[in-house]
């Protein structure tokens, strides 16, 4: 039998400025994020931010190694960040830039799957869905509403006994 999974809707805009102002800061804090990216071995600059419900907004950026498996994604260094900053803050909205210095990025960059994955164990952790925002070079913004509507069929702590 054909079964259907994950149909889900997400919203885009076409400027910032359709976005609230605390959105908009977010993204001025991820975009700023760019310059402190370490990522000599991809050339790929990631910047991050995330929302607290305690008003703090936490930033992170990739981090390479020449060791290439253990570069960590803006999204984590964010999150993790967040964790271990404000272990009982809930992330509420994460917002993702992204640049190639080489070339015009035209499609939102989205958080890689081991980054949904952790995003959704936050979302998990405290029964709260986090918001995914992310932009284009081309000036159009996008928002997701959790990361489980990304991340079909995911594995998650209710499958590990207790
Ligand atoms: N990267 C991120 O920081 N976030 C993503 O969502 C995708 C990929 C980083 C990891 C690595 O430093 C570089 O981009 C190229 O994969």
């Amino acid at each position: 039998m054909l079964q259907l999974v994950n149909l889900f809707e997400y919203e885009s805009y076409a400027s910032i400025q359709e976005l609230s102002e605390e959105e908009q800061s977010l993204f001025e804090l991820a975009e700023a994020q760019l310059e402190k990216a370490y990522a000599p071995y991809s050339n790929f600059y990631v910047g991050a931010a995330v929302l607290l419900n305690n008003e703090v907004v936490v930033p992170g950026s990739n981090q390479e190694n020449a060791s290439y498996p253990l570069c960590m994604c803006a999204e984590r260094v964010a999150l993790y960040s967040c964790s271990a900053l404000y272990p009982e803050a809930i992330p509420l909205k994460i917002a993702v830039v992204a640049t190639n210095r080489q070339s015009k990025i035209s499609k939102p960059i989205p958080p890689c799957g081991a980054c949904r994955q952790v995003i959704l164990e936050y979302e998990q952790r405290f029964n709260s869905p986090i918001e995914i925002l992310l932009k284009d070079d081309t000036g159009k913004y996008y928002k997701f509403s959790s990361a489980r509507d990304l991340l079909p069929l995911a594995f998650d702590g209710s499958f590990l006994i207790k």
